[in-house]
């Protein structure tokens, strides 16, 4: 499974942690940035922008699932959000983690620097790549999900 991640220059060390972590356990990871310059200074990025980057990553297939991380978790999910075929979920803990992949098939998970420690960013993250959408009933909605993006899209 290959996981990509994606911050502004909010959360830059949580970002790095994460991939840390998420290579250890032997995932295929993608780090999209942003990141530090070779003197160690802040490369800074707009969170639109990397949203975007990340959701594109994920509906072209090069990537399974997207980690999105702002100063909020907020901007930066709502920014994937607008890429036809993403689904991205802020989560601040592991229950809706777990439950935003079984019910909303989410192929994002975005959380925020300023929101979560290092410790619980890992146990939210490790919940999402771990659980499967249960399809069934959930199906219909997501589809729903779907449509509405299909609607509204512009010709
Ligand atoms: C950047 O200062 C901050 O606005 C951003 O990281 C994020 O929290 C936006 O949703």
């Amino acid at each position: 499974m290959k996981i990509g991640f994606g911050c502004d220059h909010a959360a830059i060390d949580l970002k790095n942690e994460m991939v840390a972590y998420v290579k250890e356990k032997g995932y295929e990871c993608i780090d999209y940035g942003t990141n530090y310059d070779e003197n160690g200074e802040i490369i800074k990025c707009d969170y639109p922008a990397k949203g975007e980057e990340v959701g594109r990553a994920v509906a072209s297939g090069e990537i399974d699932y997207g980690v999105l991380m702002c100063g909020t978790g907020i901007g930066i999910s709502v920014s994937a959000n607008k890429v036809p075929g993403v689904i991205a979920a802020v989560c601040s803990e592991p229950y809706s983690a777990r439950l935003t992949r079984q019910h909303n098939n989410a192929n994002i998970i975005a959380f925020g620097a300023r929101v979560v420690g290092t410790e619980l960013a890992k146990m939210i993250l490790d919940e999402f790549l771990s659980a499967d959408f249960e399809g069934g009933r959930h199906q219909r909605r997501v589809d729903m999900i779907s449509d509405i993006e299909r609607r509204n899209s512009k010709k």
